[in-house]
């Protein structure tokens, strides 16, 4: 197991948001996280991200703890191990796209012609080289929504966390992401940790999960189990 979590809950002051959830993710494994609006899956995924603190319960990475670590041990493993991806607001509007992509290996200490050469191989990948010196404000929704995936996938993250990337979008733009999504997973046996309304993009995932207040559903588990032993 490449990510685990036991026992995990979480209020909102008075308002229950998970009621104990647990799960494990095998390493290049993806899941597909959904249940109604409010059940929890953003709250979910923030706890495994080390985004939010849980109340009780544990996460671990690798078998260590991330729940107890301080808030700039959290954010480092985000920067390195981790990679996030949300629906939307994540691109810096003043930069360019070759500039956002080339972020996060900065941040890490990447010389400047390093970082834009990784940032501009990867916009290749996606699809969106010729967008490389646009702004996120001058390209489309989709458009965006790829540099954004290039942006989390730049540091080669061992897990990505994606919440609902392509809720924003229409069905043909959310299927591209989508795919070059799993396509890049798969290629680099990243885990994917990739939270949807929508049960139709759930089928590419190895495995679903259903959140219902808080919980994980039972009759709604093991649907689409394509994963063996996972
Ligand atoms: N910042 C917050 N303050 C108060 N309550 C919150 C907050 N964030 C979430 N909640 C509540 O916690 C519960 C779970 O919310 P969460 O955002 O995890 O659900 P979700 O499954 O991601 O929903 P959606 O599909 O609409 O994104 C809901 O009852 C929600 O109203
Ligand atoms: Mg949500």
């Amino acid at each position: 197991m490449i990510l685990q979590a036991r026992g995990l809950v979480r209020s909102y002051g008075a308002t229950p948001a998970l009621r104990g959830v647990t799960l494990g993710l095998a390493e290049g494994e993806i899941l597909a996280v959904t249940g109604p609006s409010g059940c929890g899956k953003s709250t979910l995924i923030h706890c495994l991200a080390g985004i939010l603190r849980p109340d009780a319960g544990e996460v671990l990475y690798l078998g260590q703890r991330v729940d107890t670590l301080s808030e700039a041990a959290r954010s480092k493993l985000r920067r390195g191990a981790f990679g996030v991806l949300f629906q939307f607001g994540q691109l810096v509007a003043e930069l360019t796209a070759a500039e956002n992509v080339a972020l996060p290996l900065m941040l890490a200490g990447t010389g400047r012609r390093e970082a834009r050469t990784a940032a501009l191989s990867w916009l290749e990948r996606l699809g969106v080289a010729e967008l490389a010196d646009q702004r996120p404000g001058e390209v489309s929704g989709g458009q965006q929504q790829r540099v954004a995936l290039a942006r989390a996938l730049v540091t080669e993250p061992r897990v990505l966390f994606a919440d609902e990337p392509t809720g924003a979008l229409d069905t043909l733009a959310g299927e591209q992401v989508l795919g070059h999504l799993v396509r890049l997973a798969r290629e680099q046996g990243t885990t994917v940790v990739l939270v949807t309304h929508e049960p139709r993009i759930a089928g590419y995932a190895d495995r679903e999960l259903t959140l219902r207040d808080g919980v994980i559903d039972a009759t709604g588990m093991g649907l689409t189990d394509k994963a063996v032993g996972a």
